[in-house]
């Protein structure tokens, strides 16, 4: 990652994308590390019970899944990268280090732009058929899947193993059933 001493390479600012965004404030080559996920580190559970009251439709989250049992929630001790963009063609990714989170660049980015990097948020069991308009993107990528939810290999049948993505906060049934232990660290 570029020394602490430098200034970042970003400026954090409205975006057309959704709310705030994070921009580019100088030339940022392909693989170099920007900036790091930072927010206090939660059980699920905790997570859960934090957003336990957030309307099912609010689609807007500072949360994000290191594994199974842990998540950044970002909303506490959160730093710029919160504020990065869901885009479905990005210009960055998060790389997981020793259970840290990272963004780092996969093209290179020239001032102005966004950085933008795919949410990847999966679905769950029992979502409601229009979740993938409660997560609508607005990216405006010509390769704009039109939600910020992957696109589900077998209907019905969401991925079992969580891995390092955004999470959505919970919807009232998720979090009965992780606070009775029975579906803990879903997203
Ligand atoms: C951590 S925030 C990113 C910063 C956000 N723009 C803000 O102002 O707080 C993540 C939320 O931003 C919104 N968002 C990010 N990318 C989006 C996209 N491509 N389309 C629609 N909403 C988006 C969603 O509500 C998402 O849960
Ligand atoms: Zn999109």
């Amino acid at each position: 990652m570029r020394s602490s001493r430098a200034p970042p390479p970003f400026r954090v600012q409205r975006s057309a994308i959704h709310g705030t965004g994070v921009f580019a404030t100088r030339r940022i080559r392909r693989g170099t590390r920007i900036v790091e996920y930072l927010g206090e580190r939660v059980l699920h559970a905790e997570a859960n019970r934090r957003y336990l009251g957030k309307d099912a439709h609010d689609n807007h989250t500072f949360l994000f899944t290191i594994d199974s049992r842990v998540v950044i929630d970002a909303a506490v001790g959160g730093n710029d990268a919160r504020f990065i963009n869901h885009c479905c063609d990005p210009n960055c990714e998060t790389v997981m280090q020793d259970r840290r989170v990272f963004i780092e660049a996969v093209r290179d980015i020239e001032p102005g732009d966004e950085l933008v990097y795919d949410y990847m948020i999966r679905h769950e069991a029992g979502d409601p058929p229009n979740i993938e308009q409660i997560f609508a993107c607005h990216c405006g990528a010509a390769t704009c899947r039109g939600t910020m939810l992957l696109k589900q290999e077998v209907p019905g049948k969401p991925e079992k193993k969580p891995g390092a993505a955004r999470r959505r906060a919970p919807r009232a049934a998720a979090v009965v059933d992780s606070l009775t232990g029975a579906r803990p660290g879903s997203r």
